[in-house]
């Protein structure tokens, strides 16, 4: 294996460097790694171009896993956007499921796997809410069907089916024809905060790397654990 994939004193550093690496699919640093980056962002450019709906290369992608009313798991795929405010962001409906879960019970965890090198990292925190102006400057980014889709309907609230859906958004567009589509009061975003983070890079021989590391009193301490 590769002498570069060593084990950082600071898991968010860590973290970084194998979410820019998962960019790439390849493990590395400087300008090689910068290249290679260049390079796969074009073809990534290219391929989307090609295949819309292709996730090549989407490091974003993650399991946010929360705990419901009666003590359940519950876990769904969304997007990482980021550190924000202490965390690790993302955003969603406050009114969703998932929001009415981490309102009454913050605790949550988000799981990143990437193919290329094959690593899993496993984050353990509390949820806080990201301030509205962050909301805001991220709904302002957003292309507009994205906008109407989210000020339509509450997310995870039961419809009677796609005409509902289509019904509700062409009340929005209506509504806002000409003018911009202001971002709802309940879409928002989250920063889980660290308190645990874990890594885990496969190998050939099977005999895997798993480093756990937790924070106690501000100071990130880690071990090694069986895979
Ligand atoms: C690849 C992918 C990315 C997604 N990203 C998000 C996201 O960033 N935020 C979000 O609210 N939902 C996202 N979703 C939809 C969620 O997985 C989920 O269906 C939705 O948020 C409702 O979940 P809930 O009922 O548990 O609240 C994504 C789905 C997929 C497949």
């Amino acid at each position: 294996m590769p002498d570069d994939s060593f084990t950082a004193a600071d898991p968010i550093k860590k973290f970084l460097m194998w979410y820019s690496e998962a960019q790439t699919g390849r493990r590395g640093k400087g300008l090689k790694n910068y290249l290679v980056s260049s390079g796969f962002g074009l073809l990534r450019r290219v391929l989307s171009s090609i295949f819309p709906e292709s996730n090549l290369f989407r490091p974003d992608v993650s399991t946010l896993a929360t705990i419901s009313h009666d003590n359940k798991p519950s876990a769904r795929s969304i997007l990482f956007h980021g550190l924000a405010e202490g965390g690790f962001s993302f955003y969603t409906d406050y009114e969703s499921e998932k929001g009415i879960e981490l309102e009454l019970n913050p605790s949550a965890v988000i799981v990143f796997y990437w193919r290329l090198p094959p690593r899993q990292v496993r984050i353990d925190g509390k949820v806080q809410r990201l301030s509205r102006e962050a909301a805001k400057f991220y709904w302002e980014s957003r292309t507009r069907a994205n906008q109407v889709a989210a000020a339509a309907v509450r997310q995870s609230s039961t419809i009677s089916g796609r005409e509902e859906l289509i019904k509700k958004t062409r009340y929005i567009e209506q509504l806002y024809r000409g003018k911009p589509i202001p971002c709802p009061d309940s879409w928002g975003g989250y920063s889980l905060v660290p308190e645990k983070i874990e890594f885990w890079e496969g190998r050939r021989d099977w005999l895997h790397d798993r480093e756990r590391y937790i924070l106690n009193d501000g100071r990130w301490t880690n071990v090694k654990l069986a895979p």
